[in-house]
C-alpha cells in the first residue's frame, strides 16, 4: 500500500486498506455475496481470463476480504496477502503452493501440534519430508539441510516455552542453501515483529489470535511477495479453504485495536512474570522480557516487547499444576490463546499429550508446566485467581 508507506502501524491498523463502495460508507462494509454478475458476457470473459481485475467468485475473492488483506499486508510490510479459512490452512496452502513431491523442510522443533501433525502425517503422503532441529541452535538449521531442500519453517517466540529463533541469522542460512523462511507470526503479529523485514521470505498467521483477539472467529493469512505466492494463491483459488466475508470483517474491526490489546497484553504479561518469579512454588518462569530468560537479548532485539504468554514450572509436578488451574475462578481453562480472556492450560495433558514423554521432556515440557495467555482483566485479579493454587 504505497499510500500509507509513511504511516504508523497505528495508522495502518485503522485506515489501511479501506475501499468505500458506491454509498460512501465510513466503516468498512461486509458482502455477503457467494458470486459477482457482469455487465456483459464481453466483461465476463475478460475477468474470466485476468484480462481485467475485478470480483468472479467469493472462493477466488470478495471485496471484504480484500479490505482485510490490503491492511494486514500493510502491517507487515508485505506486497500481499492471501486471507484464509483458519491458520491451520494457511499453513497447508503455503506448503501447497511453495512445494512439491520430493522436497525437503527443515523446521523448528518447538512448533503448534497441528503443524507437526500437517508435516508428519498428511504432507508425507505426498512426498514432502520433515526434519526437525533446535529452534534456537542455527548451526543445526545448517546442518540438516539436504540438496533437496526447499522450505525452513518456525515460530518465534514458541509455544510454550517462549524460545526464540534468530529470524535474520537462520533466514540468512536459508538463503546460502537455495530454501525459503516462513515465519508463523502469530504470537506476536505485526505489531511487536515484522518477519518479512528481518529476512524471512514468507510470514503465516493463524488470526483466530490475537488479530480478532476476542476468541470469536477463525482465519489465517499467507504474505509475502506476489510472484512467489502465485501458486498459493492458485491452491486456494482452486481447493477452497478461503476466508468467509463475515470473518474478515470481524478481522478488520479486530486489527483496528490490536496496537491497543498488544500493548496492554504485553505490560500485564510482563508485570505477572515478574510476580510469578518471586512466588516461592513456581520453579522457573518463561517469558521474553525477563532477564533471566535464555535469549532476552535477541529477543529484545527482535521483538517490540516480550508478548502475552507467559509460562511457569510449578515445583510438584502434574498435581502440583493441576492443583492451581483447578483452584483458579475466573481464568478460562482453555488451550486457546490471544483473547481479552486470560487462558490457562497445562501442556503435557492437553496440547502436547500425544507426543511421547521422551518427545516431550526433550522439548522441555515438564509435567508442572503451565501457560498462561495475559488477557486484559486487572493483573492482580489474574495474580489472586492464581494465588489460590500456588
Ligand atoms: C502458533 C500457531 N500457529 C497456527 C495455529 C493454527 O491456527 P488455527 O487454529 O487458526 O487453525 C495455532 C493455533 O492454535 C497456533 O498457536
Amino acid at each position: 500500500m504505497s499510500e500509507f508507506e509513511n504511516y504508523q502501524p497505528e495508522t495502518l491498523a485503522v485506515r489501511a486498506g479501506t475501499e468505500r463502495s458506491q454509498f460512501h460508507e465510513h466503516s468498512e462494509a461486509l458482502f455477503l455475496t457467494s458470486s459477482f454478475v457482469f455487465d456483459s458476457a464481453e466483461q465476463a470473459a475478460r475477468r474470466f481470463i485476468g484480462e481485467e481485475p475485478g470480483n468472479i467468485y467469493a472462493r477466488f475473492t470478495n471485496p471484504t476480504v480484500t479490505m482485510f488483506e490490503q491492511r494486514l499486508a500493510a502491517l507487515e510490510g508485505a506486497e500481499q496477502c492471501i486471507a484464509t479459512a483458519s491458520g491451520m490452512s494457511a499453513i497447508l496452502a503455503a506448503c501447497m503452493g511453495l512445494l512439491k513431491a520430493g522436497d525437503h523442510v527443515v523446521a523448528s522443533q518447538s512448533l503448534f501440534g497441528a503443524t507437526v501433525n500437517l508435516f508428519n502425517n498428511i504432507l508425507n503422503k505426498f512426498g514432502i519430508e520433515t526434519s526437525y532441529v533446535s529452534a534456537t541452535d542455527v548451526a543445526q538449521w545448517r546442518a540438516a539441510v539436504r540438496p533437496n531442500t526447499r522450505l525452513f519453517f518456525l515460530e518465534t517466540p514458541s509455544n510454550p516455552l517462549t524460545e526464540i529463533s534468530d529470524i535474520a541469522a537462520i533466514s540468512a542460512v536459508a538463503k546460502e542453501c537455495g530454501a525459503l523462511l516462513a515465519v508463523d507470526n502469530c504470537f506476536c503479529t505485526p505489531i511487536l515483529q515484522q518477519p518479512l523485514k528481518l529476512g524471512a521470505d514468507v510470514v503465516i498467521h493463524s488470526a483466530t489470535k490475537y488479530i480478532d483477539g476476542q476468541g470469536r472467529v477463525l482465519g489465517g493469512a499467507v504474505l509475502g511477495d506476489k510472484k512467489r505466492l502465485e501458486g498459493v494463491y492458485g491452491f486456494l483459488r482452486t481447493a477452497g479453504p478461503t476466508m468467509s466475508a463475515f470473518n474478515a470483517w470481524v478481522f478488520l474491526k479486530g486489527l483496528e485495536t490490536l496496537k491497543l490489546r498488544m500493548d496492554a497484553h504485553c505490560a500485564n504479561a510482563l508485570q505477572l512474570a515478574r510476580w510469578l518469579e518471586a512466588q516461592p512454588n513456581v520453579a522457573q518462569v518463561f517469558y521474553p522480557s525477563l532477564p533471566s530468560h535464555p535469549q532476552h537479548e535477541l529477543a529484545m532485539k527482535q521483538q517490540k516487547s516480550g508478548g502475552g504468554i507467559v509460562s511457569f514450572e510449578v515445583k510438584g509436578g502434574k498435581e502440583a499444576a493441576w492443583r492451581v488451574i483447578d483452584n483458579t475462578q475466573m481464568l478460562s481453562v482453555t488451550a486457546n490463546l490471544g483473547d481479552t480472556k486470560t487462558t490457562i492450560t497445562h501442556p503435557a495433558s492437553t496440547t502436547h499429550a500425544r507426543i511421547t514423554p521422551e518427545a516431550r521432556a526433550a522439548a522441555g515440557i515438564s509435567d508442572g508446566l503451565i501457560r498462561i495467555a495475559v488477557g486484559l482483566e486487572a493483573v492482580e485479579d489474574i495474580q489472586r485467581d492464581l494465588a489460590r493454587g500456588l
